[in-house]
């Protein structure tokens, strides 16, 4: 009786274990079939596709977790891993899989990555308490942002422009830039005043981004995630909006980035990717630049654009490459080139300017067909808190020309020296499209005054005629 007793009671717990087992088995053939060309067979981050991505695909084995809601140096909970598989890390090669992957086989995908680091089966995992405050502080936190020196790596204005970024590139022999808080969606683990106060509190492990659990109060925390939060004004890196309308001013055009006269030129908000390298061939992962924005002025004999985006670090070169910006047009109404470097079929003008203010001129009908010309149009450019602001100038006629109502294709580009971009290596935008706006013509503008005052006219004589 009691054999059968201890029987019965072997032959459940092996039922119950049976889901488990089965759970892993099933997460592993998921990660082998769409994990693995990033994390390694065996979870140690160096599948073949892994190869010149930064950051590197996370060591699944050594398990440095950077989201958590655990403290720093813990191992992420359960619902940590599912939610980073469902979410992904914006702003890495990591996407997230909930769009491909149900539930259930997230959760499968959670026991498989686990089994991997023999690290899950002894360590503790004791979760935050999630913050109970809900007033909110921005003005309190901005000032903990100064006092806790957040600003050494992210900068007074949160582009991550803090004085040691550079440093960390080299302490750490690859760019390491504190993230731009401006861009509240490529926080990796959200950007909710909650999610915010975790990655305070705990720190990312295996990142100089440390614990702040043991410096600063709970409430100071809280009001230090609300202001940060608060950070987050950069819109969204999606656009639909193409064309780059020059609009008309009278007089010359402005020389300095915060000349009034530009907020009458609408702003074109231009997302960039990396480009495509070809040695080794991958594409570039992660360019600094996300965004540009884009505006332009004519005045009827020259044309001029104002270039502008985030980058924390201002390399004028040395020993690392200058920053730089590309303007790359099409011909006028015609078709969009290849975009690197035109083709056969299509030739690209390029206008090249490198921080310190030296310009090139080229004409390029593919990669063996570049001509360097006299530059015909100047550059200037500004550097500050973690934004660079570069104007180009041309005269209106040339080449390229630009016509009233016409549309010349336009592509922009930028590289950020000290993350290592030169050649190639760059962020990148798709063809858009510039115009100059239509001159107000003054013959139209006279035509009008005369039929109103002919209509005036009428309208007295009609009524004088009814008085009498
Ligand atoms: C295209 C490459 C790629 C693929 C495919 C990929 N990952 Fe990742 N993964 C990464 C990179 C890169 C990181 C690290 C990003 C960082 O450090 O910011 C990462 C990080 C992670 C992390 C760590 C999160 C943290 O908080 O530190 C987990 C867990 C993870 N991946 C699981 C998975 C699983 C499970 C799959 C398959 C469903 C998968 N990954 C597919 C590239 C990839
Ligand atoms: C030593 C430099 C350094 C200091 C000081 C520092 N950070 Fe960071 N911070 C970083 C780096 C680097 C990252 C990006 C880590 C990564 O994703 O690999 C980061 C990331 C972050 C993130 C993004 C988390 C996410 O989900 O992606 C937030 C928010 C943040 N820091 C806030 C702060 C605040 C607030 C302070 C001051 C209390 C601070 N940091 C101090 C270097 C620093």
């Amino acid at each position: 009786m009691r054999q059968s007793a201890v029987l019965l009671a072997v032959v459940s717990s092996l039922f119950a274990s049976l889901p488990h087992a089965g759970a892993q088995e099933v997460g592993r053939e998921i990660y082998q079939q769409r994990c693995s060309w990033c994390h390694g067979d065996e979870g140690r981050g160096d599948g073949p596709s892994a190869v010149g991505m930064f950051p590197p695909p996370r060591d699944l084995v050594r398990a440095d977790y950077k989201i958590r809601s655990t403290p720093h140096g813990q191992l992420p909970t359960d619902d940590d891993i599912f939610n980073i598989i469902s979410r992904g890390l914006p702003g890495t090669p990591m996407q997230g899989w909930n769009a491909i992957l149900d539930e259930e086989d997230i959760w499968n995908l959670v026991s498989y990555v686990k089994s991997l680091s023999p690290r899950f089966e002894g360590e503790p995992r004791n979760p935050l308490d999630p913050p109970l405050l809900s007033q909110i502080d921005v003005d309190r936190g901005e000032r903990i942002y100064k006092d806790a020196k957040c600003t050494l790596c992210h900068g007074v204005a949160g582009r991550g422009e803090g004085e040691i970024t550079t440093r960390l590139a080299f302490d750490w022999g690859l760019p390491y830039s504190a993230r731009d808080l401006t861009r509240g969606w490529t926080l990796k683990g959200g950007s909710e005043p909650q999610e915010i106060y975790l990655r305070i509190t705990g720190g990312l492990n295996g990142t100089p981004m440390g614990p702040y659990q043991d410096l600063l109060s709970d409430q100071d925390r809280w009001a230090l995630a609300t202001y940060v939060a608060s950070l987050d004004r950069e819109p969204l890196e999606t656009s639909e909006d193409f064309v780059v309308a020059a609009a008309r001013v009278d007089g010359s055009l402005p020389d300095s980035f915060d000349d009034p006269a530009w907020e009458t030129a609408r702003v074109v908000l231009v997302p960039l990717a990396g480009q495509v390298v070809q040695d080794p061939p991958s594409r570039w992962w992660t360019p600094t630049a996300g965004t540009a924005t884009i505006r332009a002025l004519w005045n009827g004999a020259e044309v001029g654009f104002l270039l502008e985006w985030n980058d924390p670090t201002e390399t004028l070169g040395g020993d690392i490459f200058p920053d730089s910006a590309f303007l790359q047009f099409g011909d006028l109404n015609g078709s969009k080139p290849y975009f690197l470097l035109g083709d056969g079929n299509g030739a690209v003008r390029i206008w090249h300017w490198q921080a310190g203010d030296r310009v090139e001129e080229w004409t390029a009908a593919g990669a063996l067909e570049i001509d360097t010309r006299l530059a015909a149009f100047r550059a200037t450019g500004v550097w500050r808190d973690g934004r660079w602001h570069v104007i180009f100038r041309r005269s209106a006629t040339g080449d390229p020309g630009f016509e009233a109502g016409e549309f010349l294709p336009i592509l922009i580009s930028v590289r950020d020296g000290a993350n290592g971009e030169t050649g190639n290596i760059r962020a990148i935008s798709t063809w858009l499209y510039a115009t100059i706006e239509p001159t107000r013509s003054l013959r139209s503008v006279l035509v009008f005054l005369v039929f109103l005052l002919g209509a005036v006219i009428v309208e007295l004589s009609v009524l004088a005629r009814i008085r009498r």
